[in-house]
Order: structure tokens, then sequence, then C-alpha cells
């Protein structure tokens, strides 16, 4: 077979020697050498060689202090280049059938119309395609903004590389300024000095919009549009937005005390701001290009006997930007400027009327072709990102509104609402939401952490709908939950129906779900509240990690499953939230295979999910990317809704139930139960290091006192993505696999695979993780880290991950993770050698560090560039 990686690999070369070269001339030619060296011996280990892994440990053991962290640097940026070169890969023109997707769209197209389905309703449900990728500031991404900028600039490199038509001279250029680049990234320090502010991430969301989301958007609707038009003649309305986006970063305060709501209060005017900035460069351009004298007679009417009448309302809205922005630079200083209704923009169609005005003036005079191109584009971008940019979401922790009202009703000498039965509950809050006069006495002083949610409600309340998404309560239980926020945004004076959106995220709360929202939905007021509309936000790290995934895919598509009874039976509309990390422990996977394995019904034409951290980057950082994705998400969507999946056969049902059951038993067997767990966590992984690592704004645990059960989702797994044993992405599962199997259920399990997209994408998942995890590189932490009386633990977890890997591969039938997956593996494959030294590196590092009381800087920060290292060579942090 023809080396279908070969481009690939040669650009990884490329870009490899010519990292080389720059150590070399940092760092000297045997420092190079001894990189060399430990590459090579790392390599042969692998293959099993005990002398070439003795060699390199004692290599790396000798290292001395200021080589450490130039040593981790080394690998780390090796990995992070060959991230590049895969990235690029993807959108490159040598892309191969084996890596790239074909076009989803072109082939849904094809593959619906003409059969099942017909054109029109086909058109129907893209025009109203609703689907809402949700940008969260959750503390996933290790990579410094500076650097990422840089490493877009190397793909820019990579792709004028590609044009067979570039000169000599002009290959030379490209090749100096790659150069300069990569010294630039050598010579930088990866690992941010301070944490970023919560406005600092809500920056950074506003840079993938504005270095990419705001070209691909219209990109993707002009070749949807294309391939839509070749197939029906019908062409897309200029107001069509499949995909939008909200977010969470400045809005998401739960357990994090520095999202306060000044901060939303800010964030909310810079997503403007920025929005103002890129529709004013628009405007800019598109005065030049309208320079049109024929109109239509509505456009004439403006302005009549204008030789310019295009301009004449573009140079309107130019001014009206420029006014817009002084104000919002004027707020984000901390003034209350004065302006009139007229002078700025306030709402879309401030934006929108007078350009759809020009577009069917262009139209009607016989300039169609002109419409269609940046004018349309505007219109496009409007659709999608309005004048806010982003929806911003507020989460706030259900508890903390269940302390603001037991808080009030002690002021009040009611009792103590935070004591009082769940019916006695909604009782009060039913009761004081009919009520017309308000329950807050303005003599009341509420606690600082009380004040702070009633400020939040206050601000929800002053904003314009648009600017809004929903309001997100997470760990919410009861109907209760939901109540006490609409009572709270009742008494802060908020006159429009925002969202309100249980998260449910424990297994618990999950199998409750459909009963808490019925008992919601019974509510006659409340079923007037929702609008016919009623969103509920599916957690997938937390429940997975409150009861393993295997036991918590099950609640959650049990769960779906019901919510979309109960909602088809009460008339109101179902919109499910997706709460999904980046990493298969929390929930993440191919957003396209995970979209067509829900349950039926469950996407019926929307569906909202969380998009975080590096999966940010690695989904829409470059414009092309972008595109790819979007596509992915509109077919998967499109799909779903008009081809949904099979029902579950009932004796699949019955076995899924019963994998969930003892899956979870065995999960909680060993991190509720077994007492030597916790203490063995602790010192196997770098869970402790990880939380001096200032990836996010946010604290690592949602208590400073809590133990593990208030570690967040995602430091729990980075910790166990870093001694590579995954422990999180598969305890549980295999055993209930293997005991499935036991039964001569392996019959069953194997028709499951095949037939059910739910069951089958859960496998592929599992293999996936199996194939990233290394016991021998855990055993090698447990060795260095762990003591001794614990070592009997690890033996027996890593026993069981032999147990899945073995019960997997027969269910599989084939003698290899992955068989199906070539190029995942083949990626996997080529960076161990790079990772492993880290690994091992890592691991004399957390034993050095751990034994000293202050351990020196370079050895500090060698440890960090360790992590940030793995994590690199991983393509995630946890
Ligand atoms: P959360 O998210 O901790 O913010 O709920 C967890 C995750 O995304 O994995």
């Amino acid at each position: 077979m023809a080396d279908v990686y070969a481009p690939l690999r040669a650009n990884v070369g490329m870009m490899g020697q010519i990292l080389g070269d720059t150590m070399r001339e940092h760092l000297g030619e045997a420092f190079l050498d001894k990189v060399e060296q430990i590459r090579q011996l790392a390599k042969q280990s692998r293959r099993g060689d005990e002398s070439a892994r003795e060699q390199m440990l004692a290599l790396l053991t000798a290292l001395p202090d200021e080589e450490l962290a130039p040593f981790a640097k080394a690998f780390n940026q090796f990995l992070n280049l060959a991230n590049i070169a895969e990235q690029f890969h993807t959108i490159s023109r040598n892309c191969d059938e084996l890596v790239c997707v074909p076009d989803p769209v072109e082939q849904l197209l094809g593959r619906i119309l003409g059969g099942k389905v017909d054109a029109d309703a086909m058109l129907e449900t893209l025009q109203t395609l609703d689907i809402d990728l949700v940008l969260t500031a959750h503390p996933t991404e290790i990579s410094r903004r500076t650097l990422i900028q840089k490493y877009s600039a190397v793909v820019d490199c990579l792709q004028e590389m590609e044009n067979p038509l570039l000169t000599e001279q002009e290959h030379k250029s490209v090749m100096l300024r790659l150069r300069q680049l990569i010294a630039q990234i050598w010579h930088t320090n990866e690992i941010r000095a301070e944490r970023p502010t919560p406005v600092d991430e809500a920056r950074w969301g506003l840079s993938t919009i504005e270095t990419s989301l705001w070209q691909a958007i219209p990109d993707f609707l002009r070749q949807l549009n294309d391939k839509v038009e070749e197939r029906t003649g019908v062409q897309l309305a200029t107001d069509i937005a499949p995909v939008r986006f909200s977010s969470w970063m400045g809005g998401d305060r739960d357990g994090n005390p520095f999202v306060t709501a000044k901060v939303t209060a800010e964030v909310l005017d810079r997503n403007r701001h920025a929005a103002a900035r890129l529709y004013l460069k628009d405007i800019v351009e598109l005065v030049n290009e309208l320079s049109m004298e024929q109109a239509n007679a509505e456009l004439m009417a403006l302005n009549p006997g204008s030789r310019e009448p295009y301009r004449d309302v573009l140079r309107g809205l130019r001014q009206k930007l420029r006014n817009t922005i002084d104000y919002l630079n004027a707020r984000i200083e901390g003034h209350q400027p004065e302006v009139s209704r007229d002078s700025i923009i306030w709402e879309d169609a401030d934006i929108r009327e007078p350009l759809q005005l020009l577009y069917r003036s262009l139209c009607d005079c016989g300039m169609r072709l002109i419409a269609n191109g940046l004018l349309l584009d505007i219109l496009r971008r409007l659709a999608c990102f309005g004048i806010h940019m982003l929806r911003l979401d507020i989460r706030q922790d259900a508890g903390r509104h269940c302390d603001v009202i037991a808080e009030l009703t002690r002021y009040l000498g009611m009792g103590d609402y935070a004591h009082w039965e769940e019916h006695e509950k909604q009782a009060f809050l039913l009761r004081e939401l009919a009520n017309r006069r308000p329950l807050i006495p303005v003599s009341w002083q509420p606690s600082d952490e009380v004040a702070e949610v009633l400020k939040t409600c206050r601000l929800v309340a002053s904003q314009p709908q648009q600017a809004l998404g929903s309001y997100v309560i997470s760990m919410a239980s009861h109907p209760s939950d939901v109540l006490a926020v609409l009572l709270l945004l009742k008494e802060s004076g908020c006159s429009y129906p925002i969202r309100v959106v249980p998260l449910f995220e424990t297994l618990d709360d999950l199998n409750q779900a459909a009963s808490c929202i019925q008992a919601l939905l019974d509510i006659d007021w409340y079923r007037g509240y929702t609008k016919g509309m009623q969103e509920v936000m599916i957690g997938y790290s937390d429940s997975a990690k409150d009861a393993g995934v295997m036991a918590a895919a099950w609640a959650q598509y049990c769960a779906q499953e019901q919510l979309v009874k109960v909602c088809r039976k009460a008339g109101v509309k179902l919109n499910l939230f997706h709460g999904r990390g980046g990493t298969i422990g929390r929930g993440g996977g191919p957003a396209h295979q995970a979209i067509l394995s829900q349950p039926p019904g469950s996407v019926d034409g929307r569906i909202r999910v969380t998009e975080q951290g590096e999966m940010i980057r690695f989904k829409f950082g470059l414009p092309k990317l972008a595109v790819q994705s979007l596509a992915l998400y509109t077919s998967a969507v499109l799909e779903a809704t008009l081809l949904p999946p099979p029902e579950p056969k009932q004796a699949w049902r019955e076995c899924m139930q019963r994998l969930a059951e003892d899956s979870v038993l065995a999960y909680r067997g060993i991190v509720r139960e077994e007492p030597q767990f916790v203490p063995y966590f602790r010192s196997a992984t770098p869970e402790v290091e990880l939380g001096k690592l200032p990836l996010g704004s946010r604290p690592a645990k949602r208590r400073v006192d809590g133990g593990i059960e208030s570690l967040r989702a995602i430091p729990w797994i980075f910790a166990w993505s870093q001694n590579r044993l995954m422990l999180p992405a598969w305890l549980g599962a295999g055993e209930a696999l293997k005991a499935a199997a036991d039964r001569g259920d392996m019959p069953l399990l194997k028709e499951m695979e095949r037939d059910w997209p739910f069951f089958n994408t859960r496998i592929s998942m599992l293999e996936m993780v199996y194939s990233k995890a290394e016991p021998n590189l855990a055993s090698y932490y447990e060795q260095c880290l762990v003591p001794s009386e614990l070592h009997g633990l690890g033996k027996k977890l890593r026993q069981r991950l032999a147990l899945g890997i073995e019960a997997v591969l027969e269910l599989t039938g084939s003698d290899s993770l992955m068989a199906h997956t070539p190029w995942n593996r083949e990626s996997v494959r080529l960076r161990n050698p790079y990772i492993d030294p880290l690994n091992f590196l890592q691991t004399e590092l957390l034993a050095r560090t751990r034994k000293e009381e202050t351990p020196s800087a370079p050895v500090q920060l060698a440890l960090m560039l360790t992590i940030a290292g793995v994590a690199a060579g991983m393509r995630n942090t946890g």
C-alpha cells in the first residue's frame, strides 16, 4: 500500500529538523545529541528492549538541573509541531481518504434525497435547524494564547508551501518565516506566569470568532447553499443560521468566585464591542464595493436623486457603528454615557433592515451577483452572531440559590427554607411567584455571598434578552431548584422569560430528571412560562465521575428518552443541552458519531452542545477546520432529525441495563469503597501538582475544604491521563462486559455493537481509551511514587484494564484495538517515542519535588513542562 501518511510525515520531519537546528543554535550540538539519543532509546524500549529502557532512565536521572526544562521543552515542542502538522494535514490538498472524511453534507444529501426524504422536508428542516455551540472557559487549554497564534502562523506557512507555483525565492521566504516562527516558539515560555482572569478567558473566546469563525460562517453557508441549490434549485434564505454560538466565558460562576456580576457586565459589553468592531470593518469594505447607482424605488425613496444610494445608506450605518464602539468603550472604562435611540446600534434589526433593503434593491436591478458577495456574507454573520456576538449563559450552583432564599426566609422570620420538604418549598415558591408584592424588603442586608447571587439576577434583568442564552442551574435535582431561580429573577425585575435550565449531572439526578421535568410541566403556571420550549442540560462528566462511563452513558440515554416522552405529552418542545467535555472520560468523542447515537426523537432539529478548551482550537481554530466542523454538526443534526436511529430492542435494553448496574458497582467498589483508592490516586498521579498549573480562572475544587468528591471532573480526568492509566474512562465498563460475556451474552453484545449506534459508539470510545492507556508507564509511576503497601491495588487496577481490553477485543472480533481507525492508531504510535521520555522524566521530577520542601525553580518549571508535554502528546488535558 502506498504510504498515505508520507506528506504528513514529511512536514513533521521538516519541522522537527528546524526545531533541532534552533536547539543546536541555542544550546549546542551536545544537547541535541542527548535529545536524539533519548528519543532513539525510547523507541527501542517501546519494542521491549529492557537495556535501552535502563539506559534511557539513567540518562534522564543524570540530567543536570539546568537541562531539565530545555529537555522537557524539546519533547513538548516537538509534540506541538506534530499536532500542527496533523491538524494541517486534515485540511491539506494532500489529505487522503483515510484521514479526511469526505464532505458530510454532500454525502448526506446524496443519500437522503431521492430516497426516504423529499426535498421539501429536507429544506424545511434545514432552514429551521438550531444548533447552538456553547463555548466554555473550561480550563483544559494548556497552550498559551501567544503560542497558539504562532501555531496558526505555522499552519499558514505549511499551506503556502503547498502551492506548486511558488518560485524559488518565494519558497525561500516562506521557509525563513517558518524558521523564525519555530525559533520564536522555542524561546517563548510555555507556562503562563499567572492565572487568566475570567475577562481574559472571554477575550480568548472572542479571538476565536475574530480569527476564524467570522470567516468560516459565511464560507460554510456559501458551500452549503451551493450543494443544496445544485440539488434542489432553491437558494437558502439570507438569514439562515443553522449553527450559532453561545458562551459561558464570563457567565459561568459555578464554583468560580472570580466570576462576579461586575465581570459578567463587562464581558457583555466586550462581546457587543467586538461585534461592532467587526461589523464596522465589513461595512467599511462594503462602502468601497457598493458604488452602484441603479436602485429600486424603495431605496431611491430614501435619498431621491442620489448618485450613490447604496453608499449613502452604508455611511449612515458606518457612523452608527462608530458611535456604538465609543459608547461601549466608555462603558468598559466604567462610565455611564448617555446616548439617543437613533445614534447607536441597539438591536440586530438596526443593521439588518438597511442591509436587506440594499440586498433587495441589488437583486431587483439585475445585480444579484453583487448582492450575493460581501453583502450576503454580512447578513449571514448577522444572523449567526447578531449584535451581541455570543449569547452569554449564566451558570450557578443550585445550592447558592437555596442559600439566598433560606437567608431571606430566616430574615423574614418564616423559618429556614433550606430545611423544608420539597413540597413545602414548591408551595412557597409558587405562591410568591404569583404574588405581585415584592418579597425582598429594602431593609434587608444579605451576606456577601447572597448579595452576589442577587446582583447577578439584577444584571440578567437589566439586559436585552438577545444578549443572554440560558440560566443554567448546576447540580439540579428538584423542581424547586428551577422555581427558586424564577423567583429570584422575578424579584430582580426580569421582564422577559429567560430560559432557566436544570443541569442534571449525577446518576441519581439523571434517573430523576424526567420526573422532575414532569412535575414542573404539571404546574400550569410553569408550563405557561416555558412558552412551549423546555431546555434541559445533561451533564456528562460529573455523572461519569459519579458512576463510571458505562453506567453514566446509559443513564444519560434513558434520561433523554424519558424527557422526550414527558415533553411530548405536555405539548412542549424539548431542547437538550449536552454538557460534554473534550475527552472520552468527560463524555467527549467525535461529534458526528455522538449525535447520531442519541436516542431517537431527542435531536429534533435542535441541539445545544458545549465546546471546551483545546477542542475549540482543534475544531474551530482555523477557518477551514471550522468549516469542516460546522458541516459535521449540520449534517449530523439533519440526519438524526430526518432519519432517527432505530429504537433499541427490548433485549438490548435489558442487557444494557445489566451492564450499567454491574459497571457502577465495579466502579464505585473501587472509587468509593476501596479505602486505599484515594491515597493511591493522590500519590500515583500529579493531582496535587496540577493545581499549581495556572490553566484557567477557576479553582480545581468546588469547595476549598472538600475531598475527592468536590474535585472537579476536569482535574480528575487530567490527573489520570498524565500517569497514562486513564482509569476514569474505562473503570467498570470492562468488568461489566466481561461479566456479560461470561453469562453467554457475547452474541447479543455483538449484535448490539453492529446494529445499535449508541452501543457501537460506547465500544469504539472504549477502544480509543484502551489504546491510549499505558499500563507499563502507570506501573512505573507506581514503583517510583506510591507507598509499597498500595501496590496491590495498582496491580488489581491494571488487571482490570487488561481484562477490559480482552473483553472488547472478543466483542469486536479483532486482534488489535482500533483496527477500523488506522489513522488514530498511527497518530498515537507516532507520538509515543516523544511522550514516553516526558512521562519518565515527570515521574522523576514528581519524586524529587515531593521529597524537597522547596523544590528549585528549574525543577518546578520542568515538571510543569512535562505536564504540558504529555497533554500535548495525548492531545488533551482532561
Ligand atoms: P464542570 O465541567 O466541572 O464545569 O461542570 C466538567 C467538564 O466539562 O468536564
